[in-house]
């Protein structure tokens, strides 16, 4: 298969052809990763059509095998995003008496064959681990009482209350039902409406999970996740995400089995607390049945915007997934705070290209000038000195370059990307985004992972994120170290190429 197309991510999963949007479905069953996506296999040109949940499988988190797409849409409509689970105990009947197998939980839309109609949930189950899938005779098995916005189920089993708890995204809030064996599902509670800062747009792809407290299994804490649309701002009083367009947001707090509670009241927009500040992560929700062993909140986000989600410059694909990260709750001076990393498993696929330590960096000097790649992952830590502004260029090359940088008076990592190459296809494209990000101990950390078309900055071990879609030529490849108007010191860089996913 040919991956090698212009723009084509090298290790971010895309599909080889057509439109994708949200990961969905995500659950680790049998020794294989899935990932189902919203995905038109079947169309003519790659863009959003009558959605499938197309399909991919991994034994590594790394490497992606396409399938085919499962789910089609039929008389009941598009199939709009969801989640799936091991339905371990069989609570759903769907399989042999001592047997398991795969429950989808996902939403049927068909506004645009029937305009004004409701959204509803529908199940469907797969007894060949999400190869094929039977849509359950009784759907659907929730549908709204007066909201045309009813979408995106996850899924989880609630051990405290022995009962599945849905997260479902209802226009300006997020609602929680509870069910015994995933067919019938009653009201639990309400959250968001009330929330103020949150309503720039509709609420889409919420997801609750608990997560332990500084790795600490003894304290766990509960995490809801928000993705609010774009939708051209239908609260325009409301605060943009940082990046403008579709962004997404976190709650920390408790659950009880029926309400989710946060811990600091949400006063003010101020409060509201976002999950990466560039403008390309969207809709990422966790993977389900992660063994215990391993015990990891692991996700995948859709790396794009839906201001500009359309537009994209490429022909054969349009849309594809973040790195998988992982994510994790740590406490700071201001509180607890999720962070994201990338994955190890990725990691460890990289070749080292090149290592640097102890440099003391001035203006007008670059000692990466000979060298070039594409697809790595640069590790960079700095100690602060007199330069106002310092970093790396990516991607670069006479009149391209992604600048990732750290701005020393405003104490912000930001990603430049206003001359990155391609941009004219959207007004907002071409844009600096910044991460508020303090020093430690006088030092500033960075990962970057960068690829054919994307950029997905980790800075200080997490905590501020910035994820973005680019467009280089393929001759833009240099690289270079920087620092403006003083010195900076490279405490130590390293410099991994990642290699192809694709098998
Ligand atoms: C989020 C979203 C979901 C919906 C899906 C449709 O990006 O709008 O709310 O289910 O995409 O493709």
């Amino acid at each position: 298969m040919n991956y090698t197309e212009k723009f084509r991510p090298q290790y971010h999963y895309s599909p080889q052809k057509n439109w994708m949007n949200d990961p969905n479905g995500m659950v680790y069953y049998e020794n294989e990763y899935h990932l189902f996506y919203q995905h038109t296999p079947f169309a003519s040109q790659p863009d959003f059509g009558r959605m499938h949940w197309g399909h991919a499988v991994s034994t590594d988190l790394v490497h992606w095998e396409e399938l085919e797409a499962s789910l089609p849409p039929g008389e009941d409509g598009a199939i709009f995003s969801g989640s799936a689970v091991v339905d371990t105990q069989n609570t759903s009947g769907f399989f042999d008496e001592d047997g398991s197998g795969l429950v989808a939980i996902y939403t049927n839309n068909d506004n645009k064959v029937q305009p004004g109609k409701p959204q509803v949930q529908s199940i469907a189950y797969s007894r060949d681990k999400g190869r094929t899938w039977t849509k359950y005779e009784g759907n659907p098995v929730l549908f709204p009482e007066t909201t045309l916005d009813f979408r995106d189920p996850k899924v989880f089993w609630h051990e405290d209350t022995s009962s599945w708890i849905m997260t479902l995204a209802v226009q300006d809030r997020v609602e929680f039902y509870t069910s015994p064996n995933l067919k019938e599902w009653a009201f639990a509670s309400a959250f968001g409406a009330d929330v103020i800062g949150t309503h720039r747009g509709v609420y889409e792809c919420p997801d609750l999970f608990s997560i332990h407290v500084d790795g600490d299994p003894n304290q766990k804490k509960w995490v809801l996740i928000l993705s609010v649309g774009d939708c051209n701002g239908v609260n325009p009083n409301e605060p943009e995400p940082p990046a403008g367009g579709s962004g997404m947001m976190y709650f920390v707090g408790s659950f009880d089995g029926k309400t989710f509670t946060p811990d600091e009241p949400i006063l003010s927009i101020h409060d509201v607390k976002w999950i990466d500040f560039g403008s390309d992560f969207y809709a990422a929700v966790t993977w389900s049945d992660i063994p215990e062993g391993d015990g990891r909140k692991l996700w995948i986000g859709w790396m794009n915007n839906w201001r500009y989600a359309g537009t994209l410059p490429t022909d054969k694909w349009r849309g594809n997934a973040s790195i998988p990260r992982e994510l994790k709750l740590r406490t700071y001076r201001e509180g607890l705070r999720l962070v994201q990393e990338p994955v190890e498993e990725l990691r460890k696929t990289g070749s080292p290209l090149m290592a640097l330590e102890n440099v003391t960096l001035v203006p007008g000097t670059n000692p990466l000038a000979d060298i070039t790649t594409d697809r790595a992952e640069l590790i960079a830590e700095f100690e602060i000195g007199t330069a106002t502004e310092f970093g790396m260029k990516v991607r670069k090359s006479a009149d391209e370059e992604t600048v990732v940088g750290y701005d020393t008076l405003n104490m912000e990592l930001f990603v430049d990307r206003t001359n990155s190459g391609t941009t004219n296809f959207h007004p907002d494209f071409a844009a600096k985004h910044q991460a508020p990000l303090l020093p430690v101990d006088n030092r500033v950390r960075m990962s970057i992972f960068m690829d054919w078309s994307s950029i997905e900055v980790f800075g200080g071990e997490g905590l501020a994120v910035i994820s973005d879609m680019i467009f280089p030529a393929s001759e833009s490849n240099g690289l270079e170290l920087y620092a403006v108007g003083g010195n900076v010191k490279l405490v130590s860089l390293q410099i991994n190429e990642l290699g192809s996913i694709w098998r």
